[in-house]
């Protein structure tokens, strides 16, 4: 049988324990023969992987875990290379959110302002990474990328390194569909959906289940109850009260805008207002997740560390470590599983740019995503799509020029930001609260 070296890279995360546990509950067909954690954060990965050790013993004792801070070390002879890197960590994410707010701007880590400063440092770790696999790893490498935010790396990566075996994921398309599964009563496999648009920035036109085609019917849940599952099914991701205020959104979009089922992110820029009306300015996503699933982590090895008692399950993810194997496995065996991902237009939505990086239906094979043909979309849609396109490929060019005004065209350009003015007071911040970590804007 054939079995498989893979290395995470940001082995730190606070996904890590639970992406290992997927992992190893698909060890019968896909088999590791080693699984290196790499992080540049040392000590971080040595705190998550005393847990991911407690995973291994438990789940395949066997395994041999390797945790590096050396490349290559970390990258020699891989078969796969999960991204999961976090630049700037939590206290980066905060600012993020929190330097929007301070001129009621929509604050997230992946929209608005926020996305673009978080992809303004992403994008030079990202592309060495990406130096460390063709250097290194096995020609036949595979890089499933999750590191966000998704739609920036992908559009980056596709211009600066477009031979990269590089695949591009989110698993909101699919943590939504694990909703819809509730709604409708039916495995989330069971669902075929269509669906296009941008990372973190689209909408689902078709649901079918098993052949039947049950949208309208959804359509008329979610017009009542957004995402909210009629029952409250345990699920440890996407249960806090934000993400239920989120899910719960959705029924005013899909209300207003009755054509197509949106993605929860579309809350950000169609609902921007209220969003900012809704929000703490002191105290954002980010002090929710430290406080919650970062600290329970890091609680959760002090504690082992002085009685050698654990329990793991709060830190199993669910669709999220799910769907990154479920990918992952259809690269290896070339089994052509229907996924959503990010894949470059070249067509496949007719009247977007071909060089867009969309978010569409693929059949994943080992050499990578066979999209399917979306064709036309409809102007509202189109200008949508456009416009965030435009400003997600203005911030890619600010960074690789080191450009100024390109970043505040992109700045200007997001849907989320009313003037000219308020773009350039928030880069401007921001320039100053990442100068670690952006290329010089001149
Ligand atoms: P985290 O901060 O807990 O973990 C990220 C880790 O990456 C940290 O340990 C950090 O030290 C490490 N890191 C930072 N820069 C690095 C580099 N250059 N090389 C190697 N490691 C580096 O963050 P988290 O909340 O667990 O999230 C991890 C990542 O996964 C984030 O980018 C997050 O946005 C992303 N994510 C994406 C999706 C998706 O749908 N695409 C879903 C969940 C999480
Ligand atoms: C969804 C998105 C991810 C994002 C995450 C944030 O799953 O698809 O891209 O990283 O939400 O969740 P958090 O719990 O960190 O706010
Ligand atoms: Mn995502």
């Amino acid at each position: 049988m054939r079995t498989f070296k893979l290395v995470i890279v940001g082995g730190g995360s606070t996904y890590t324990p639970g992406i290992v546990k997927s992992l190893l509950d698909k060890k019968e067909e896909f088999k590791l023969e080693e699984l290196r954690l790499y992080d540049n954060n040392e000590e971080r990965q040595r705190k998550v992987g005393i847990l991911v050790q407690k995973v291994v013993e438990k789940f395949d004792p066997e395994l041999k875990l390797t945790l590096t801070t050396d490349p290559e070390e970390a990258f020699t002879d891989i078969d796969f290379a999960f991204a999961q890197m976090r630049v700037g960590l939590y206290k980066m994410r905060e600012l993020d959110e929190k330097i929007p707010l301070k001129y009621d701007v929509v604050g997230q880590e992946t929209c608005g302002p926020g996305g673009l400063a978080y992809g303004l440092r992403t994008i030079y770790p990202m592309v060495e990474m990406i130096d460390f696999c063709e250097k290194y790893a096995k020609p036949t490498y595979w890089i499933v990328n999750y590191s966000n935010p998704a739609a920036i790396v992908a559009k980056a990566m596709y211009l600066l390194r477009p031979k990269a075996r590089i695949l591009n994921i989110c698993d909101m398309p699919v943590a939504i569909m694990r909703n819809m599964a509730n709604i409708l009563d039916c495995d989330r496999h069971d669902i075929v959906a269509d669906y296009f648009g941008l990372n973190h920035f689209g909408w689902f036109t078709k649901i079918r289940v098993k052949d039947e085609d049950r949208t309208e019917e959804l359509k008329a849940y979610v017009k009542e109850h957004g995402y909210m599952p009629p029952d409250e099914r345990s699920e440890v991701r996407h249960n806090d009260a934000s993400w239920k205020h989120t899910f719960d959104n959705a029924k005013y979009l899909a209300r207003m805008f009755p054509d197509y089922l949106p993605n929860t992110y579309m809350q950000y820029y169609l609902l921007g207002d209220q969003i900012v009306k809704d929000a703490d300015k002191n105290h954002t996503r980010a002090n929710e997740v430290m406080e919650g699933r970062e600290k329970r982590i890091f609680d959760a090895v002090d504690t082992y560390e002085k009685t050698g008692e654990i329990d793991m399950t709060p830190f199993f993810t669910g669709v999220h470590g799910e769907f990154i194997v479920e990918v992952a496995m259809s690269l290896a065996f070339n089994l052509r599983k229907r996924h959503l991902v990010m894949v470059p237009n070249q067509g496949a939505v007719k009247n977007v740019p071909d060089d867009a990086m969309v978010e569409i239906p693929a059949y994943i094979t080992s050499e990578g995503p066979e999209p399917v043909r979306v064709g036309q979309i409809p102007t509202f849609y189109k200008g949508m799509i456009e416009q965030q396109e435009a400003c997600e490929k203005l911030v890619v060019e600010a960074a690789i020029e080191g450009s100024y005004k390109k970043a505040l065209m992109a700045f200007t350009m997001n849907k989320t930001v009313p003037s000219a003015f308020v773009a350039k007071h928030i880069l401007d911040e921001m320039i100053e609260a990442n100068r670690e970590f952006w290329p010089e804007l001149k």
